[in-house]
């Protein structure tokens, strides 16, 4: 019986070469915290995105709290972000007692509406967490012209987007004062569980993210401030290391599943397909937007041809419930209206020409 997953890290291993024998090799030289794989893979991932700095962390939410701490954002500090977005983005504000300060979205993208960021971008806002949507740059080139007019300290929101450029030819992750990503499973990278990472070229927040992800501590056992434990598994690190070997495939083949969507759907006037920003953009998920009335129907008869399907994301995060300070009266009408039309379909590396086949046909034969 036909399955198609939403996304498919698992695939992505076969195309490893030798992958079980160095694995094994990995597993039985018994080093699991820190070492070798971990520091290759950090500098692997810098000279890849062209900072000076990358600091492996255990997951994206810990990548954005240590990237405002080392910011040195405090309680009641204002920092802009979008209200559609993954939870994360806004929880590392929360965490801190700062003041998350809700910015609309743009509908071609998703990603942040600059006219609402430059309005909502004033003295009092100490900093900026821009989302690179579904793998869409923000506009981040437009987003540090403004954050460096007003004085903000600007954190790219990087866990969709490892692998695409801004126009200038810049890795996404590369331009604000911090990248952070993630590695979760589903991500154009993605790990074997939890991980992410911070990018900058600032030798101090480099330091002091390095400190906090284990225990305070540069050197063993001296400690200098309070942290905790952020640290990336080694044999994650491993399999990330041995997937950047292979990304251009990861590239190649997730472009060629986006590309025959386009080709084969263009027609189907209900439904209004995702844009690249750019030639260099690699999605992380295929969102398309629908009437209301449809995306249920359509999310039915998906799930009962098993094509995995979901909604990124249904509940903006101002509506959460956890959000309770003056949410009536924050108003976000493309944020409103994007939550009740998007949904995203399959994308993943490798797939083979029938499981394309079969979600545009069964795509086609809807209604
Ligand atoms: C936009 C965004 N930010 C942050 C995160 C948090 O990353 P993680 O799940 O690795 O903690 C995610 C993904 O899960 C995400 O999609």
């Amino acid at each position: 019986m036909v399955n198609i997953p939403l996304a498919n890290p698992s695939r992505e291993l076969e195309y490893i070469s030798n992958f079980d024998e160095k694995l094994s090799k990995q597993l039985r030289g018994g080093v699991y915290i820190g070492g070798e794989s971990v520091n290759n893979f950090e500098n692997n991932f810098k000279k890849i995105i062209g900072t000076k700095y990358c600091v492996s962390l255990n997951s994206g939410t810990d990548a954005l709290i240590l990237a405002l701490i080392a910011l040195g954002i405090k309680k009641g500090d204002k920092v802009l972000v979008p209200s559609f977005t993954f939870f994360s983005t806004v929880e590392c504000i929360l965490q801190l007692n700062a003041i998350p300060v809700f910015v609309d979205i743009n509908l071609q993208n998703y990603t942040l509406d600059l006219n609402d960021f430059s309005k909502k971008a004033t003295s009092k806002i100490k900093a900026a967490i821009p989302v690179h949507l579904f793998g869409n740059d923000a506009q981040i080139t437009e987003i540090k012209k403004i954050c460096i007019e007003k004085n903000i300290k600007l954190v790219e929101d990087v866990a969709q987007a490892f692998g695409s450029k801004n126009e200038k030819n810049n890795f996404l992750g590369s331009i604000g004062d911090i990248g952070a990503f993630s590695f979760f499973p589903s991500k154009t990278l993605g790990g074997i569980g939890d991980g992410g990472c911070i990018t900058t070229n600032n030798y101090q927040i480099y330091k002091k993210i390095k400190m906090l992800k284990n225990h305070g501590q540069i050197k063993k056992y001296k400690h200098e401030i309070v942290g905790g434990n952020s640290r990336l598994d080694s044999i994650n690190a491993f399999i990330l290391n041995e997937k950047l070997a292979i990304f251009s495939k990861i590239r190649n083949t997730r472009n060629k599943f986006y590309k025959f969507y386009l080709d084969n759907l263009n027609d189907i006037e209900w439904i209004n397909l995702p844009k690249k920003n750019n030639n260099e953009t690699v999605l992380n998920y295929f969102t398309i937007s629908v009437p209301v009335n449809i995306r249920s129907r359509l999310m039915a008869y998906l799930s009962q041809k098993n094509i995995g399907n979901a909604i990124y994301y249904k509940t903006p995060i101002h509506h959460q419930k956890v959000i309770t300070k003056n949410s009536k009266k924050i108003k976000l009408k493309n944020t409103e209206s994007a939550s009740k039309s998007v949904l995203s379909l399959p994308l993943y590396s490798f797939p083979t020409d029938d499981e394309l086949e079969y979600i545009v046909t069964s795509i086609r034969k809807f209604r």
